[in-house]
Formats: C-alpha cells, structure tokens, sequence
C-alpha cells in the first residue's frame, strides 16, 4: 500500500490525516419542505418501490400509450399569439398563487405516479427503479421551484442616498420555448416548464419526438393544477420542424434546451441570426464524464459507483460515467470486479421487474452504439462479451473497453458503454488531460486522501463533482445539476440561482 503511495509521491502524513471512507458517505438528511414524510405522496401511500411492486404492475397492464397529434410549424406563430396574451394575465397573478398551481400539480403527480411510471416504461423504456425515481424527480422540480420562487421574487430594497429609494424587482420575460429530451421525459420536461411558470412566463413547450405522450400527461396535470391552458402549450414534433420554427419565431423571448452540444450551438446560432432582442438561451447538454480512481481509492466502493454510473439507465443519461481512470497499481483488480459486476445485470424488457439495463431508445440511438463499439472492437481491448446487435430489440448489454489514454475517447457516447484508461504519476495530470476534453458535467474521485479529493475537485473545470461515491441521480435542491464548457450555459437545474435566468431585473429609483 505504501509502496503505492510512493508510487503516486503522495506523503504519508497526508493518508495518516485522512479519515478512511469505508462507506460512501451517507446522503444528506432531506429538507422537509421539499419531500414531506419520507417517500409518502399526500395521500399517505408509500412511494419505495418494492412496496409499489403490484401496483405499479397492475398500471402497466391496464396503460396504453397514447397516439399523439403532431403541430404543424405554421401553427407556431398562432400558438405564440395565444402564449403572449396568457402571458399578460399570468404574469401578474400572484408568485404564491402560480407555486399554489405546482404544488397542486405535484401532489396529482404523486397520486399518479403508478401510471406516470407505467407510461415511462412502456414509452421510454426505462427500468422500473429509474421510473419511480423519475415521477419522484419532476414532483421535487414543482415543489422546489415553487419554494425558491416565493423567496426570489420579492422586491428586494436597496440602500441609496437620502432622498431616494430602491428597489431591485424580478420580472417575467415572457414567452419562454422549453425543448427537452427523451430520457428524463417527465423530469426534464417538470423541471423546465416549472422554472417558466412559476416565473410569470408562458411556455410554448416541444418534448422530444420520441417521449410525447409523457409529456402531454404532466402537461394534462399542471392545467388542471391551474395553469391557464393558453400559458402552457405543447407542440409535439420534429426539432428541426417544430423546434426550429419556435425558436425562429421572433416574439420569444427565451429558450431553454436539455439535449446534445450540437443541437444547442444549432438554436444558438438560430437565436444570435435574428433581428431584435438578443434572446436568452439556457443549455444543458452531454459530457465525457470522467471518474478518476487512485490507488488508495476502496475497489468495493468503486465499483458499485462505477456500474451504477455507467451502465444504469442503459448509460443514457447526460450525467453517466463514461471514463473511468484508474491508477494502473490497482487497475487489474478493479477491471476484474467491474467485469464480474457488468456480467450479474440483467439486461432485457423494462417491463420485467427484474431488468437493470433495457433497451436503447431508438433505432438511430441502437445504430450509433453498433458502429462505435464495432470501432472499439478494433482499436481497443474488449473487456465484456460483444453485444449481438439485434435490432428487433434495441438491448446493449453493458459494454467495457480498454483505451491507451483519456484523449482517445473524442464523443459522447449516450449508452452502455464503458472507456477504461490507465494512469500514473500525478492525478493533477489526468485532470488537466480530462478538462482538455471539453465538457464538464460530472466528475468521480475516488480516493481516501480527502486533501487529493479537494485539490483535484478545485481543479476540475466540471460543474458536478461526486467523491467516493457514484455520479448520477442529483437530486433537486441537494445537487444542482448542470455543467460547463460544451456541456452547457448553467444556470444548473434544482439550484438556487436557476429561476433567475427565466427573469428580467428590474431596478425602480424614486426621488423622494
Ligand atoms: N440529472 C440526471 C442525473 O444526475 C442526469 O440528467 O443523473
């Protein structure tokens, strides 16, 4: 073990001082404003999911998925007509009424949750698990927007000199275009429509293509939570029809995207060509999210944070490892474990209890994995049985590669998919090598030198960072999630200073 510190010219004094982390640290006690009794919905039914395990069965076999119309893009500058007229009213109903409205909506989303749930796993495909912690996200997105904007959006009075008082107001902007994506398409979809709302915006909203019938759902819940039909319109469709025309229309006057770096340089651009108001953009994309691993870091902690990282949710989340960097002294027995802990996940229907990985969610998705993990056959070591690549199916089992270098892994793979690196030397040299990549989502350290783990955290130019523990599942108001560089603008999601961007400030100066 000593010899592996020298190895990594770690000082001794420095592991002496360091308490060892034989757990990952327990999560923090969660505020009760937000969560209530502890996983109950308002009717006292308790949300963990075994004790959902019949009824969140008898849901699936009574819900079907519904057929969803498609807007047409001529519809959009009637439906931003309508969106700016609801905007008038909207903005100056009370910010206690308009959180009232998300409150009610939360606690019908709770209600629901057997059928949200249900809907997530015949739509989105996702595991059961992932789905409950779905419904549980976008209920935590109403109430906390609802409590931030009671706080936020009182007048606050400024000091001046006699003679003059001042007050610092936040304003709705007004017709906000919310776009959001397939694998969170409750949550994402919650989150962002929320944040408007609550502002005093409208919200002219597109879901993705693949996730529409989700979205009407939540949408369905919050008018009759008391949203006014017209402040909150869906246009389901293709982003490059339906999405493109919203964020042309030249009336909006803000737009708030989760999806690839790529689509959100492609509205920015659209934004920044039109005449008039520079238009705000709020985007949350992908990452090459890393974790690195050195060799006083617990195998057993690890690897359970690897797996879940990496291959939970079949890896589609933005926030999902996909490069793990381990310290070569421990390399060959965490690449053991990690083999032997991809082998024991079940991979197939989401609609099976069972299941931890099901299927990608289309057929681009399925075709982009198959030809980047043929490439990985050639240029890496493979280090898990291939995927047989059945297209009737859409299913990646996990999948695990040896690189040479952090630098070999160039895109965003959004899959199953793990990139495996090993390092020497200085730490410090890895995370320069990782901020050189671009994005900056989500980071792991794993170490039990907590003076490495706070060097290295203030070195990384990445927005979410997760210490002995696994990297995804930030929970609203606990993690603020969002990142930098081409993962995104920020401000990050169920974080304190999100709800500022949806608003307009205003200072008033009056001579007394
Ligand atoms: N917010 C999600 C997570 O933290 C990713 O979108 O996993």
């Amino acid at each position: 073990f000593v010899h592996q510190l020298a190895d990594e010219s770690v000082g001794l004094d420095e592991l002496l001082e360091s308490p060892l982390h034989l757990a990952p640290e327990p999560s923090l006690p969660l505020p009760p404003d937000l969560y209530g009794a502890e996983r109950r919905n308002s009717a006292g039914v308790d949300l963990t999911v075994p004790s959902l395990r019949a009824t969140l069965e008898e849901a699936l076999a009574q819900t079907t998925v519904p057929a969803i119309a498609l807007a047409d893009p001529a519809q959009v500058p009637a439906a931003v007509d309508r969106s700016l007229a609801a905007g008038e009213g909207w903005s100056r109903v009370p910010v206690a009424e308009r959180a009232a409205a998300l409150r009610r909506a939360a606690d019908a989303m709770e209600a629901d949750l057997p059928r949200l749930c249900a809907l997530l796993v015949k739509e989105g495909f996702k595991a059961w698990g992932d789905s409950v912690a779905e419904v549980r996200e976008a209920v935590d997105f109403l109430r906390y927007y609802a409590l931030q904007a009671e706080r936020l959006l009182q007048p606050v009075t400024l000091p001046g000199p006699t003679g003059e008082s001042n007050e610092l107001r936040l304003t709705a902007r007004g017709a906000w275009v919310c776009i959001s994506p397939w694998n969170f398409p409750l949550a994402i979809f919650t989150g962002q429509v929320a944040a408007a709302l609550v502002t005093g915006n409208s919200v002219l909203a597109k879901p993705a293509e693949q996730t529409p019938a989700v979205a009407a759902e939540a949408v369905r819940l919050l008018h009759a939570a008391g949203v006014p039909r017209d402040a909150l319109q869906l246009l389901h469709g293709p982003g490059e029809t339906v999405g493109a025309a919203l964020v042309a229309e030249p009336r909006i006057a803000g737009v708030v995207f989760t999806g690839s770096t790529q689509v959100a340089k492609v509205i920015q651009r659209a934004l920044a060509a039109k005449d008039g108001p520079i238009v705000p953009l709020i985007a949350e994309t992908g990452g090459i999210n890393a974790m690195l691993v050195d060799s006083t870091a617990l195998p057993e902690q690890v690897v359970d944070a690897v797996v879940q990282s990496a291959f939970r949710s079949a890896g589609q989340r933005c926030s999902a490892l996909r490069l793990l960097c381990v310290h070569e002294a421990i390399a060959d027995g965490v690449i053991a474990m990690v083999q032997g802990a991809a082998r024991e996940l079940v991979t197939g229907d989401p609609a099976e209890w069972r299941t931890d990985v099901g299927p990608v969610i289309d057929d681009e998705a399925f075709a982009n994995l198959q030809r980047h993990l043929q490439r990985l056959q050639r240029e890496a070591k493979p280090l898990l049985p291939p995927s047989e690549f059945d297209p009737r199916t859409r299913m990646v089992p996990p999948q695990a590669f040896e690189v040479t270098a952090v630098d070999q892994v160039k895109h965003e793979i959004f899959g199953p998919v793990l990139h495996i690196a090993r390092w020497r030397g200085d730490p410090q040299a890895t995370i320069h090598a990782i901020n050189r990549i671009g994005y900056g989502l989500t980071l792991g350290i794993q170490t039990r030198i907590d003076s490495r783990a706070e060097a290295l955290a203030r070195e990384a130019r990445i927005g979410n960072v997760y210490v002995n523990r696994n990297m995804i599942g930030a929970v609203v108001g606990v993690q603020p999630f969002g990142g930098e560089g081409m993962s995104g603008t920020g401000p990050k999601a169920g974080g304190p200073h999100y709800l500022t961007r949806f608003c307009a400030e205003q200072t008033v100066t009056v001579n007394t």
